[in-house]
């Protein structure tokens, strides 16, 4: 079934704040990788890349997008770097839409600053460094997604009544 939700985008952006909204709003199941991963492995985000390495971690992200392709509709809130494989990218396409939220690296310091759980971020909470790591992810952000929805100064609710309007262009109302 093709009825998927994935938002995608940078760290910080708000997928989970929208994904939360969307699972309200539409009744859909809410899949949060990032927490779904941890619930598994027993362990933090920051843990698995300290023991087992990043590539470890993209394996189990590989997997999780696999399952949630073949499963029967979900908004999904992916990790950051899931887009950084092609597999991935047309799983997920096959599966449903893919939507990246993009805000500027000003609002991304202001909403990630505080929190230690994003091993890439480790003593790289400065504009600077947000922006170089946005620069390399974004043409496969861009490739990646069928629709753009900024989030700077937008509440979540907000952004979430947009992607159920496109959800019907997209052709599943
Ligand atoms: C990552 C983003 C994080 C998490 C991991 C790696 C990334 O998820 O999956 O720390 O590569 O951008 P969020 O985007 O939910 O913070």
């Amino acid at each position: 079934m093709a009825n998927n939700i994935y938002l995608i985008g940078f760290m910080g952006v708000g997928k989970s704040a929208v994904a939360k909204e969307l699972h309200k709003k539409l009744a859909l199941p809410l899949i949060e990788m990032d927490q779904e991963i941890v619930d598994r492995q027993g362990m933090e985000i920051s843990e698995i890349f300290a023991q087992h390495g990043e590539a470890f971690f993209r394996d189990l992200e590989s997997g999780l997008i696999c399952e949630i392709a073949k499963g029967d509709g979900a908004i999904v809130s992916c990790g950051g770097g899931a887009v950084l494989r092609k597999e991935n990218v047309e799983l997920m396409q096959q599966s449903g839409m893919v939507v990246l939220l993009t805000a500027k690296p000003e609002t991304i310091l202001d909403r990630v600053k505080g929190f230690s759980h994003r091993p890439l971020l480790e003593g790289k909470m400065n504009v600077d460094a947000i922006r170089e790591l946005m620069e390399q992810r974004k043409p496969a952000y861009e490739d990646a997604c069928q629709y753009f929805v900024p989030t700077d100064g937008k509440l979540p609710a907000e952004i979430a009544d947009g992607i159920i309007a496109l959800r019907e262009l997209h052709g599943n109302p």
